[in-house]
This record gives C-alpha cells, sequence and structure tokens, in this order.
C-alpha cells in the first residue's frame, strides 16, 4: 500500500483492526494507535511509556482517584517537559489548581526539584469550585489540603496557598501551570502571572485549545501569542 492510500485505509480503521493488520504484517515503519485522553496517535509513543517519566507517573498517578490511567499521561509529559526547561530560569515555580496534587508532585519529582533552590507554591482554595462567579462545586475535587502537603518530603520546597487565582505572589516565577478547570479564572490570571515570569520563563494552560474566548482577549491586550499544543494546552513564554 502506498503511504497516502495507508494513510486514508488507516484513517477509517478502527484501532483495533488496524493494530490486528500491524501485527499480521509484521510491520516496523508504523506504530500502533495509542489513545490518551482526547489524544490518538499513531507514531512511536514510548517516552510516554518507558523511562523516568512513565516510572514516576505510574508512581504518582493513584493520588488522584477519579483520573482513568493514561487519559492525562499525554498532557502530564507535555508539562514535566516544559517545566524540566525552566529549572535554571530565575525565580519559582506556580501550580494554580491542585486537587488531589498529581500534576506538581510529578514535576517536583521530574525536576529533581529540591535541587533547584526553587520554592514550589501551590494555590487553590480547596473549596471543589468549578468557577469563581458560581457556587457549583465538583465532588470529583479534593478539599483535604493536608492530603495534598503530606505527599511531600519532610522540609520540602513546597508552599501552599488556600485561594483563588488571580491570585498575585511576591517574587518572580520561572514556571507557572494552570489547571483550576475555570477557564475564566485561568485567562483572567495570565497578565498577574505573565508579568512575574522570568524572562525564558514559560506558563501552560490546561483549557486553553477549547477556551480561545476567554484566553485571546487578554492575550491580545498583553500583545503575545500563546502556542496551541494539540493536547489543547496552551503555552507562553516570556520574552
Ligand atoms: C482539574 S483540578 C486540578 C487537577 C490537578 N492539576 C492535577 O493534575 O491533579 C481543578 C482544581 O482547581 C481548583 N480551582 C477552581 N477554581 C480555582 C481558582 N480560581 N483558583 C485556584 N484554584 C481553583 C478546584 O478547586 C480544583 O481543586
Amino acid at each position: 500500500m502506498n503511504q497516502t492510500l495507508s494513510g486514508i485505509v488507516q484513517s477509517l480503521t478502527p484501532p483495533i483492526l488496524w493494530n490486528a493488520y500491524l501485527r499480521m504484517r509484521g510491520t516496523q515503519k508504523r506504530f500502533p494507535w495509542r489513545e490518551f485522553g482526547t489524544i490518538m496517535t499513531c507514531v512511536d509513543t514510548r517516552p510516554l511509556l518507558e523511562g523516568r517519566f512513565a516510572e514516576l507517573y505510574a508512581k504518582h498517578r493513584p493520588l488522584d482517584p477519579f483520573r482513568p490511567l493514561d487519559v492525562v499521561r499525554y498532557r502530564q509529559y507535555n508539562i514535566c517537559f516544559l517545566a524540566n526547561l525552566c529549572r535554571h530560569v530565575p525565580g519559582d515555580f506556580v501550580c494554580a489548581g491542585v486537587s488531589w496534587g498529581f500534576s506538581p508532585r510529578l514535576v517536583f519529582d521530574f525536576v529533581h526539584f529540591p535541587s533547584l533552590g526553587k520554592t514550589l507554591h501551590l494555590i487553590d482554595p480547596f473549596e471543589g469550585i468549578v468557577s469563581n462567579a458560581t457556587d457549583e462545586v465538583s465532588e470529583r475535587y479534593n478539599s483535604n489540603p493536608d492530603y495534598v502537603l503530606r505527599q511531600y518530603p519532610p522540609g520540602a520546597p513546597v508552599v501552599l496557598h488556600r485561594k483563588r487565582i488571580p491570585l498575585r505572589l511576591p517574587g518572580k516565577f520561572a514556571f507557572v501551570f494552570t489547571d483550576t478547570g475555570n477557564p475564566a479564572a485561568d485567562a483572567e490570571s495570565l497578565p498577574v502571572f505573565y508579568e512575574s515570569l522570568s524572562p525564558g520563563g514559560m506558563l501552560i494552560t490546561e483549557q486553553y485549545g477549547n477556551n480561545l474566548d476567554h484566553y485571546e482577549p487578554a492575550l491580545s491586550r498583553l500583545g503575545i501569542t500563546a502556542l496551541w499544543l494539540p493536547s489543547g494546552q496552551g503555552v507562553i513564554v516570556k520574552q
């Protein structure tokens, strides 16, 4: 089959049948379809499934009792990868939207956080809120901050702020990660976080792709653009 025809057949064939076909042919050129939440890919996904990231993902993912095994694997890989690029940028790390604490705990280990001489700021009111404007809460969110703090070794440079974003914290930031499930709050916080980012620092926000109406006005006021990842995450780099 030539490459174009093969691509068409592949896009029309259910992954389970396509993977069986690949096994039958013993082909090395294409990789099986894998699904990671909203991301489906047939490239080689070994970086997500083997090595240090995969080991830490397996270790910490049970912290969140509600997330199925692979749903956030691809997104967490992006977060860890970008956080790692910011290891030597001056300033602290910030995670807004903590809940069960899985993402910040994974990043903490992945970047060898204690060796960096930085502080990890965790921001969440732990009220289970889904919006700053209503009283609606989600029972899938954690409301016990001690559950999160207990995850870290004694003396870990972690500070928990039981507050809502937008929130202005003192100091400069190397890496900011927002995942409040509340795109209005994440977008409203962009100017505050962007101002505190050191040059070369990065901000990654989880809900970007599906909520451009929230993010675009904030970005255009700042005169910047975000990198729109296929996962739906948005990335901003401070110039
Ligand atoms: C999707 S969960 C975070 C998941 C976490 N990043 C993880 O990977 O385990 C969203 C959390 O954001 C919190 N939240 C909602 N609105 C917020 C706001 N304005 N400021 C800070 N946290 C908020 C919710 O209470 C909830 O705990």
